[in-house]
């Protein structure tokens, strides 16, 4: 028997339905505050969402802080910082990054490449984004030069050839190295310069660079191994290239951040880079103002993503109104609650009634295979946790509390 219903729940129903074919649109039950993000009187607002944050989602109106819990030895929410971790390029110009975690889509790196490589490469396993926490140089690409400076995000495709070349010694990058293509996800209805504006892209001039030496190294990474093969003469020697396949960077200072004044934009409307699957995602956080119509949270609900890890470095500035430590490297496994905790939360409802700006820097990378963390990351945790560096039984508060680079 046909049902009569208005015809926009008709149409919500059938798309819920040839959706998932598992549950009915939009449901509340309970006791619940008038709209989303606002009014809670006490309760504590927790987001649980599937496909990151564009799939079914609810909001559970809780008595209890959901971010305060017992942790398991597995999976539990793990912190380091990068200070801790030490790659071998940090002091051989033939040394690696280090790997800081990994899945069959993705793997996280660490440099601190301290001089130039004597040697060209290209990473035959995967695209790479390169992010720019400290330090100024250049990317030497055979498309053509591209500098670089903090904030930076440098993409290069899968096959590129291109070797670093740091102008000083104090240096550190972040890596995403993804199996699919890195690419600027489609924002739709949000419009054509926002949040990435187009005409902030840098994309390089060819430069023929020089050939003095008898022979140019190019080690190819595949497979997770290394190879070398070698040209007599520089591989960076185009005079010209046409197409849509090419190295570039952004800087994430151009990051246009979205902003609402009534409600929290969520993170994924935050990313930068995406594979075509979105199976892996990076995201910015850029400074933006908390939302300022009176009764909407200033701080976004603690959450739990049911299908992403969540890998979370900040870079720089301040978190509601503390220095923040920059350099730290968080590691949230799918499933687990994080938030701002609630003594903090309520913190700033006193302190900042009006209007607040959250000037953190951060970027993220979402991913949604579960990350196996490396030897390295996991020995950084630990001493950060039972060492002389830490400072309470919280790691996160540890963190917060502490200082870095
Ligand atoms: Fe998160």
């Amino acid at each position: 028997m046909p049902l009569d219903l208005p015809c926009s729940v008709k149409i919500n129903l059938l798309r819920s339905w040839e959706d998932d074919m598992t549950t009915p649109t939009h449901v509340q039950r309970g006791t619940l505050p008038r709209g989303v993000y606002q009014n809670l009187d006490g309760l504590k607002d927790d987001l649980l969402g599937r496909n990151g944050f564009l799939g079914r989602q609810t909001h559970l109106y809780r008595h209890g802080d959901p971010c305060e819990y017992r942790p398991a030895a597995d999976p539990q929410t793990r912190s380091a910082l990068q200070r801790q971790l030490s790659p071998t390029d940090a002091t051989d110009p033939s040394g690696t990054p280090i790997r800081l975690a990994h899945n069959e889509s993705c793997q996280l790196w660490l440099s601190r490449r301290a001089a130039a490589m004597p040697f060209y490469r290209r990473n035959l396993d995967g695209d790479e984004a390169v992010f720019v926490h400290r330090g100024q140089g250049v990317f030497e690409t055979e498309f053509g030069p591209i500098p670089f400076e903090p904030g930076d995000v440098v993409v290069i495709p899968k096959s590129v050839t291109h070797r670093l070349v740091p102008d000083g010694a104090d240096n550190v990058f972040l890596i995403t190295e993804t199996t699919e293509e890195l690419v600027v996800p489609d924002y739709g209805l949000i419009g054509h310069y926002t949040p990435v504006d187009p005409s902030m892209i840098f994309i390089p001039e060819p430069e023929v660079l020089p050939s003095t030496e008898p022979e140019y190294e190019v080690r190819l990474k595949h497979g997770g191994d290394h190879a070398s093969i070698g040209y007599d003469h520089n591989p960076c020697d185009v005079a010209g290239w046409r197409g849509d396949y090419f190295p570039w960077k952004y800087n994430i200072r151009d990051f246009k951040t979205l902003n609402a004044d009534a409600a929290h934009i969520l993170p994924s409307a935050r990313t930068l880079l995406a594979t075509p699957s979105m199976d892996v995602l990076l995201a910015v956080f850029g400074p933006h103002r908390a939302p300022m119509v009176p009764g909407v949270e200033k701080t976004p609900p603690s959450h739990r993503n049911a299908d992403y890890d969540e890998v979370l470095f900040s870079h720089d500035g301040q978190a509601f109104g503390n220095p923040m430590p920059t350099g730290v490297l968080m590691h949230v496994p799918q499933g687990l609650h994080h938030g701002v905790p609630e003594a903090e939360k309520q913190r700033i409802r006193e302190e900042y009634p009006a209007e607040l700006l959250l000037d953190s820097v951060a970027v993220a990378i979402d991913c949604r295979a579960r990350f196996v963390l490396d030897e390295a990351f996991v020995r950084a945790f630990e001493e950060l946790t039972s060492g002389d560096l830490a400072s309470g039984d919280n790691p996160v508060a540890t963190l917060l509390n502490g200082e870095s680079r």
